[in-house]
């Protein structure tokens, strides 16, 4: 298989949608890779914090992004053989995140990381410009959302689970600064890509959500 006909499902949406677990599930049950690339930005943004890097300093903060000592073992993420998967998700990293992930070097930095993840017998790749800039011939593109208040209960209950205090209101307003920040940058927006899937996981489960995937998907290819 040549790597341009490698099938590659472009799963996009805003924070907390619920699209890293539908991406990762519909990954499992097609037995094809997963690429999760808001880690790789929030990987960047730990190792910044870690290193004390001035975040007004684009060309560094590119350095950083372009040699991460990243490995993704399973669901585990290494960074420099220590696991930080629990560290990337803390709120703070994924607020430096989205700010950084506006810079155009930072983004150029990841690009090829990105394409890597293209391997037989095929990938689901989820982020922000999966469709539009990474994959854009990826022949099923997905946009999956949800409403803001949906997104903010979801996030609730997942700190709240996992033993952390949290304020709906503090993250309410998070999420409405980060969908701004992700959705008005300059640089690869969060758009609908053309073609794109509109998926609307207000009032779904997350397996109603997975199968609707597995069903384009299936369709796709009964063509
Ligand atoms: O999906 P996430 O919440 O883990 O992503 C963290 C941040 O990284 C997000 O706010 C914006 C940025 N991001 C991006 O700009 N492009 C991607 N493909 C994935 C994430």
């Amino acid at each position: 298989m040549s790597h341009s006909t490698i099938p590659v499902i472009a799963i996009d949406g805003p924070t907390a949608s619920g699209k890293g677990t539908v991406a990762h599930k519909v990954a499992d049950r097609l037995g094809f890779h997963y690429l999760d690339s808001g880690a790789l930005y929030r990987l960047t943004a730990l190792s910044a914090i870690r290193r004390g890097t001035d975040l007004a300093d684009e060309h560094a903060l590119a350095k950083l992004a372009e040699h991460l000592p990243v490995h993704f073992a399973g669901p585990a993420i290494l960074l420099a053989n220590e696991d930080v998967s629990a560290a990337i998700r803390a709120e703070q990293v994924g607020n430096l995140a989205s700010k950084i992930a506006a810079l155009p070097a930072v983004r150029q930095a990841l690009f090829a990381l990105q394409l890597g993840f293209r391997k037989a017998p095929g990938l689901v790749a989820d982020g922000r410009d999966m469709g539009t800039v990474i994959f854009p011939h990826a022949p099923l593109k997905i946009f999956l959302t949800a409403s803001t208040e949906a997104r903010a209960q979801r996030r609730y209950k997942q700190l709240i689970d996992k033993g952390i205090s949290a304020s709906m209101k503090d993250l309410l307003s998070d999420l409405k600064a980060r969908d701004d920040r992700d959705m008005h940058r300059a640089v690869a927006p969060l758009v609908p890509a053309e073609g794109a899937h509109l998926l609307d996981t207000s009032n779904m489960t997350a397996d109603q959500a997975i199968e609707e995937v597995l069903d384009w998907w299936a369709q796709r290819n009964a063509k």
